[in-house]
């Protein structure tokens, strides 16, 4: 494992060891003795909006040594049309390693291709890998187990983050229904290839039903906004609030990936009872890249 693209190009050894390593960046955060990062320089570039990710990779690569260059696509030539790989092969030459949010996932696997540095997607149109990854762990770290798990998507089924669910219930065999409007399933052929116990419906009661996770994302994401329209008409239903909430488990953990559309994807007052479970996913966040990150470096170092 160079190169962190998808969860969809790691096995489940990979994922059981990314949680293992989030669970000793989070307990002995502030005590690092070894700074995997050190003197190293990783560049962020980002061609779509971000807070969590943004922040948690800034700070998480100065807590392990290193520094890091933040690079809005708009700012730099690849705004103006530079393919991403001659910007791959300068950045290559420059900096350590690159974290990438963009549109395609194709540029995220050519610029990891053509720089040779360990490079991580922080979000395409296909994938969003650190934040399924950070959601494992708090699964986890709650749970203590993701044997036997029942996670229910309610929302855009064909979302970065739904097919990145997708992967992790086929990786780690736990079961996953995702609830969406026809229109908004993910393709059948991407779920014969996943394999698992992976069902799609239509109908966001019947996937809530005994659900020990309910996760929701943005009805609109990044990207699609002229959608916008269409579907908030669409997902009209497929809200998570009080009713879901009480056909699921009792213990049952209420996630988002965040932000969140207060009164759209999640009623404010679920929000609010669930804030603990949600904000403890975005700090999640942090301690899982970190992992990534010292496993990435460590990694590109015994390959020399
Ligand atoms: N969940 C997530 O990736 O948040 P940001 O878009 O704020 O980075
Ligand atoms: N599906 C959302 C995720 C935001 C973190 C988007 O791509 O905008």
């Amino acid at each position: 494992m160079k190169h962190l693209l998808s969860i969809e190009s790691l096995s489940a050894l990979d994922i059981d060891n990314i949680l293992a390593d989030t669970a000793r960046m989070k307990s002995s955060r502030g005590r690092h003795s070894e700074q995997p990062l050190n003197s190293q320089c990783w560049a962020l570039m980002f061609s779509k909006s971000s807070t969590r990710t943004r922040v948690s990779f800034e700070v998480g690569i100065r807590e392990l040594g290193g520094n890091a260059l933040f690079l809005a696509a708009a700012d730099i030539q690849l705004g103006r049309g530079e393919p991403i790989c001659d910007t791959a092969r300068v950045l290559g030459r420059m900096v350590h390693g690159a974290v990438i949010r963009t549109f395609s996932q194709k540029d995220v696997e050519d610029f990891a291709a053509f720089s040779g540095i360990p490079t991580i997607n922080a979000l395409t149109d296909e994938e969003h890998p650190c934040q399924i990854l950070a959601d494992l762990f708090s699964i986890r770290e709650t749970r203590g187990s993701l044997d036997g798990l029942r996670v229910a998507f309610i929302g855009d089924g064909d979302c970065n983050v739904a097919r990145s669910w997708i992967w992790a219930a086929a990786r780690c065999g736990f079961e996953l229904v995702i609830a969406a409007p026809p229109k908004f399933q993910p393709p059948a052929s991407l779920l014969q290839r996943a394999g698992g116990k992976i069902t799609l419906t239509a109908d966001p009661l019947e996937a809530a039903v005994g659900a020990d996770v309910l996760y929701t994302d943005v009805w609109v994401s990044m990207g699609r906004e002229e959608e916008a329209a269409f579907r908030l008409a669409q997902f009209q239903g497929y809200q998570i609030n009080a009713h879901l909430v009480s056909l699921a488990s009792p213990a049952v953990l209420v996630m988002h990936c965040l932000p969140a559309y207060r009164g759209k994807e999640i009623d404010e007052s679920t929000l609010e009872s669930h804030a603990e479970t949600i904000f403890r996913q975005a700090e999640n966040r942090l301690h899982a890249q970190k992992a990534i990150m010292a496993r990435l470096v460590k990694n590109s170092q015994t390959r020399c």
